[in-house]
């Protein structure tokens, strides 16, 4: 029994009396939880104030009600339906004129209602940054931050906090009050094509650091979105699969990561997605939206669609869907006019338009959409850029250092930077996500050999240069660049020049997953022609995700840089000339191929709209669980990342009981400052358990040379819990637990075992 404690939890239990005592337990943990929302008590309006619901002594829910009274049901209904905010597109035809009239070149816009001073919500999409896809808003030039995968590697999640408040300021500055940002769905598969969007693999990491940027988008008056509820784990297919997963498993793995999210920073809106879940639409699922979403995780902002994810009308809103958005990219309106005649014929209760309205307006006044004032002065593009290179140098992984090859030395004299068109700035990802950076329009200025040098095929690169940053950080050096299309002129180039460094790309766009784990294109047989004529070859990648490297052993060092953003290259040069001591871990397995994945083949390949069903047989053993549970050693851990420093973790202790709290001294031994990782990982000590360890808590603290910290990490319960379904609770059994401080999932670090007490947590 005790085996299989985190994984049968929906087998029946030992007995009916056993089994009602605990549906007993359950609720009454469940009743604990909610009291506290059902008690806001309004005060009393203040004589004077201009309409009753601007009084900002009255909880939002309060004045979303004072403000709902004076609506008739045509502006109700006008606040559900949202439009594609570009202006002549080939959308248009579904846009009525005086939308388009308002729109702003922008993902989307919900009309406003004047008369009652309710403002437009208009959305904007901001992965990395306000979006700008195809540069619709022509030179409307943003702080490209890094990538969700780089935020993700920092383990920071101050960082992530401070991220999303750039991209609040920089939305507020144009007038956008909703950002479509708070991308999380777990990569299950490295292919992915959004995983450079996503937090990576596990659940806590992803729920805390995504949850932790939508705070900080929130801090600055503009709702924030999670997405893609739920399960859009690849993009083949997106629109047509059904991920097929038991309730048990899927709260404790992508559903748990948005529990967390949701949790730490209450976004305003969730984005329901495009696929389906146990064989029903995300935005017509009942459970995901009603049950999970509202109802367990008491959530009280509003569900609106992904841009072409509606396929009902009552079916949509009696789940749980709260505004259909984009008219136009979906077959046909949904909400709007069949929501109008749904309520006139009875088919769908008037009391549920009143939720979705509700749940807007609440969630307009709780982040001060009503009350601060629509746009902010410019913001300190500066300031941001120093904050994006910062994320940047502190989410760079360090992969390889043989014989300490990095830091480079200053008074290295020549060095040849070779490919990934290092000669005009770091790489972006695809999409909607899509930002035109700081310095963009400057890329197509300039000497005319270097502005043909400039892709035409849609991707973006962010200045400045890594060849410019690099220059910079080695004045004496002559520094030269060679394209890459020719290997054997590469690889010519490097063999006279004390150091080559080859910038090795691949470029991810949403929609689109990586064919395999390779570097497209002749990128793996170009670095080993150069590691063959250098031996001092230094690989950064750019990638979006993981990828193979054939090569390895051939190179001195490697550095995972993702797509860095604006001043990515500044952060990438530091790196490598020891300015900056990388800190960074991966927040994502690396395979060593295809075959090690739960699935070698990727679901739905060469299928074109059919519907096909994903088994995620794996369960909540994602990542690097998986690898444990069938004992594969990947190429590079969950968890892993290199410092020009030596730490030494010692003296574990642990105090178990209703969690898990572990302790130990962490000292820096080695020469250099720089910022260690605590990670910990628990999992039961049976010998035969089938459980896979969970990551349970890290710290990431700054260490002198010399000095010792004691760190100490607690970990949320859940992580320590299985979601019983039967009961509907969390339930933690009691018994020995082996919990671990190490430097990645696979590292053995040091241990110590820890009784944990039985204990239900509400769902
Ligand atoms: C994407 C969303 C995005 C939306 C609006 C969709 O295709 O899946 O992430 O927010 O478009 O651009």
């Amino acid at each position: 029994m005790r085996a299989s404690r985190w994984r049968d939890s929906e087998r029946i239990g030992d007995g009916l009396p056993g089994r009602i005592a605990g549906v007993l337990v359950c609720l009454i943990a469940a009743f604990h939880w909610t009291a506290g929302a059902a008690l806001t008590m309004a005060p009393a309006v203040p004589p004077g104030a201009p309409e009753p619901w601007m009084n900002t002594a009255l909880s939002p829910d309060a004045r979303a009600e004072l403000l709902q009274a004076q609506m008739t049901q045509n502006e109700e209904l006008g606040l559900v339906m949202g439009y594609w905010g570009a202006k002549g597109n080939l959308y248009s035809r579904a846009v009525p004129r005086e939308i388009q009239a308002i729109s702003r070149d922008t993902a989307g816009i919900v009309p406003g209602i004047p008369r009652l001073g309710i403002p437009p919500l208009v959305e904007t999409d901001a992965g990395v940054g306000i979006a700008n896809g195809g540069n619709m808003r022509a030179g409307d030039e943003a702080t490209a931050l890094p990538s969700g995968i780089l935020m993700a590697s920092t383990w920071d999640p101050q960082i992530a906090f401070s991220a999303g408040s750039v991209i609040g300021r920089e939305a507020r500055a144009r007038g956008y009050n909703v950002v479509l940002d708070g991308g999380m769905n777990l990569t299950r598969d490295p292919r992915g094509g959004r995983t450079f969007e996503y937090a990576g693999e596990d659940p806590l990491l992803a729920g805390t650091m995504a949850g932790a940027e939508v705070a900080g988008i929130q801090s600055e008056h503009v709702i924030s979105t999670i997405k893609h509820f739920a399960f859009n784990d690849q993009e083949t297919g997106r629109f047509e699969f059904s991920a097929d997963i038991g309730e048990g498993p899927a709260r404790e793995s992508d559903l748990l990561a948005f529990e967390i999210a949701v949790g730490r920073s209450e976004p305003g809106a969730v984005m329901c997605a495009y696929n389906r879940y146990n064989d029903v639409y995300a935005c017509e699922n009942d459970f995901l939206l009603n049950k999970v979403l509202k109802r367990d995780w008491n959530y009280p902002g509003w569900v609106l669609s992904d841009w072409g994810a509606v396929h009902s009308t009552v079916a949509a809103a009696e789940a749980g869907l709260d505004q259909q958005s984009a008219s136009g990219f979906d077959r046909q309106d949904y909400f709007g006019a069949p929501l109008a005649e749904a309520l006139a014929s009875g088919k769908l209760d008037p009391q549920r338009l009143h939720d979705m309205v509700h749940r807007i307006l609440r969630t307009m006044f709780a982040n001060g959409l009503m009350d601060a004032p629509a746009l902010l002065p410019s913001p300190d593009i500066d300031a941001h850029l120093d904050l994006a290179q910062h994320e940047a140098e502190n989410g760079i992984v360090l992969l390889k250092n043989a014989d300490d090859v990095l830091p480079l030395s200053k008074q290295v004299e020549s060095i040849v930077i070779i490919g990934g068109h290092a000669d005009l700035g770091v790489l972006s990802g695809g999409g909607s996500s899509q930002v035109i950076p700081i310095g963009y329009a400057q890329l197509f200025q300039g000497p005319e050999d270097r502005v043909r040098t400039v892709p035409r095929d849609g991707r973006v690169f962010d200045p400045p240069s890594p060849l410019t940053a690099i220059a910079a950080e080695a004045p004496e050096a002559v520094v030269t660049f060679v394209a890459g299309d020719d290997i054997a002129q590469a690889a010519d180039a490097a063999r006279h020049t004390d150091a080559a460094i080859v910038f090795a790309t691949q470029w991810m766009v949403e929609g689109y997953d990586a064919a395999d784990l390779n570097l497209p294109g002749n990128q793996n047989a170009l670095i080993e022609a150069v590691a063959a004529a250098n031996p001092h070859t230094v690989v950064v990648l750019e990638t979006g995700g993981p990828v193979v490297m054939p090569w390895l052993d051939k190179v001195q060092a490697v550095a995972e840089a993702w797509y860095a953003g604006n001043r990515g290259a500044n952060a990438i040069a530091r790196v490598l000339f020891g300015a900056v001591n990388p800190s960074g871990r991966l927040p994502v397995t690396f395979p060593q191929s295809e075959a090690q994945l739960p699935r070698p083949e990727l679901p739905g390949k060469g299928l074109q709209n059919v519907p096909f069903d994903i088994d995620y047989f794996e369960g909540a053993d994602v990542g690097y669980r998986w690898f444990e549970l069938k004992d594969l050693t990947p190429l590079f851990p969950f968890g892993y990342g290199l410092s020009y420093t030596r730490f030494r973790t010692s003296g574990i202790t642990a105090i178990g009981g209703a969690t898990i709290t572990v302790a130990a001294d962490v000292a820096n031994d080695g020469p250099l400052e720089g910022q260690e990782t605590i990670e910990a990982y628990a999992a039961p000590a049976a010998a035969d358990t089938d459980e896979m360890p969970r990551l349970i808590g890290w710290s990431k603290v700054d260490l002198k040379p010399g000095e010792t910290r004691h760190v100490s990490i607690t970990s949320d319960p859940r992580r320590l819990a299985a979601f019983d379904v039967l009961r509907h609770c969390w339930h933690i059994e009691p018994g020995d637990y082996v919990v671990r401080i190490a430097d990645s999932a696979t590292e053995s670090g040091i241990s110590v075992t820890v009784k944990l007490d039985e204990k239900d947590l509400p769902p």
